[in-house]
């Protein structure tokens, strides 16, 4: 397929809890990028709900796509392809995308293209306003951290991909979502421990690294220390209810675990993202991508780290996303769509795409 420059793709969202559509152009000029989240909906019951967010999704889905034209100043005939998330995540959520995609392309006669949705969260850091010139340089390696997964990526060229490292349990937002739950902080628990954090004193309490070869991750002992550390601060045995301990906690104790918990974790994933840049000598940059991308404590520690091995020319340089693409959208659906036709990948055939919502970025 040969496009002109000037390329519109519309992109369209729907893994987990936001129904999100954009208009991207080149695949790196947002000219629109419209969110509607679930999140008001999940803080009340504390995580997401996979049938209430495939039925937000119905309800919520054309008239963002509406919009995401409209703010573009696109119609259907401006259109060049159509880019929706086929996978991993909710089933459910996943297929209110999907057959919204199938159903417009075969309609308005469009190339549909299916995109994976860690491959989004990467191409997130290609995106902005259109003033943006400095874009990361392969090979490169990227930090996956969203809520479902915690992987380092080696990137040798656009749309190539090589799980170097992975978790061998829990994500890193999962996990801070979990504490957030032991502490009493609101869903998605990624925000709240950031807020309580920056009132806490992070070396109040130590917490452990886990120990796990190479590249790899895990994140479920750091949530069950976090619980044990908390039940023995407050006196109670490891038999207490832990959706108690919260009414146990004081306001100082909460900020003081969500400031230790959040800087153990973020050194967890920085540690090992400077033994991969070690193991990938010719690495120029790093991107980080996924949701926890947002916070801020992983920025400083990044930055750093990634200062201090610099001392070479070329210096490596750090890429995160705007905190507007950190979490899920569906400009990065389009950038990333836009990046698969320039390594040559085909569109799909609209009356047969399937969704995956397990499978791997290598797949
Ligand atoms: O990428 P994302 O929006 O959805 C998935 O693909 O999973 O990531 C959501 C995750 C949640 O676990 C949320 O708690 C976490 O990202 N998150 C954060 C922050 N903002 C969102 N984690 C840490 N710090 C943040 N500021
Ligand atoms: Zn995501």
């Amino acid at each position: 397929m040969v496009y002109n420059k000037g390329m519109k793709i519309l992109g369209i969202e729907t893994s987990c809890d936001e129904t999100a559509a954009a208009v991207v152009e080149d695949g790196v000029k947002i000219l629109s990028n419209v969110v509607v989240s679930q999140i008001d909906i999940f803080a009340a019951y504390g995580g997401v709900i996979p049938e209430v967010a495939a039925r937000s999704h119905l309800e919520a889905m054309l008239p963002v796509v509406d919009k995401a034209l409209e703010d573009a100043h696109c119609d259907w005939g401006d259109i060049d392809a159509i880019a929706v998330t086929h996978a991993p995540g909710l089933l459910g959520s996943l297929l209110v995308g999907t057959l919204t995609a199938r159903t417009l392309a075969i309609l308005h006669n469009k190339p549909l293209y299916a995109v994976h949705h860690l491959k989004s969260h990467v191409y997130a850091n290609w995106i902005s306003d259109g003033q943006k010139d400095d874009f990361p340089s392969f090979p490169l390696l990227a930090l996956v951290v969203s809520g479902g997964h915690t992987q380092i990526l080696y990137m040798p060229g656009h749309n190539q991909f090589e799980i170097i490292g992975t978790t061998h349990d829990d994500a890193v937002g999962e996990c801070f979502d979990k504490v957030a739950k032991i502490l009493g902080l609101p869903y998605p628990g990624g925000p709240s421990i950031s807020k309580a954090a920056s009132s806490g004193d992070a070396d109040k309490y130590k917490l452990p690294h886990p120990k796990v070869a190479g590249l790899d991750f895990s994140f479920s002992g750091l949530k069950t220390a976090v619980l044990r550390t908390v039940q023995k601060e407050l006196g109670v045995p490891i038999s207490y209810p832990s959706h108690q301990l919260k009414d146990l906690l004081s306001a100082q104790q909460v900020n003081d675990f969500a400031a230790s918990f959040q800087k153990t974790a973020v050194a967890i994933l920085v540690e090992k993202l400077k033994k991969a840049l070690e193991q990938y000598p010719d690495a120029k940059s790093v991107v980080v991508a996924g949701g926890v991308s947002a916070n801020a404590e992983l920025k400083k520690q990044v930055h750093e780290m990634v200062s201090s091995l610099a001392s070479g020319e070329p210096e490596i340089r750090a890429y995160f996303p705007a905190l507007s693409l950190a979490g899920d959208n569906g400009a990065m659906v389009g950038a990333a769509c836009y990046f698969e036709i320039q390594s040559g990948v085909e569109p799909v055939d609209p009356y047969s795409l399937n969704i995956y919502p397990r499978i791997s970025i290598e797949s």
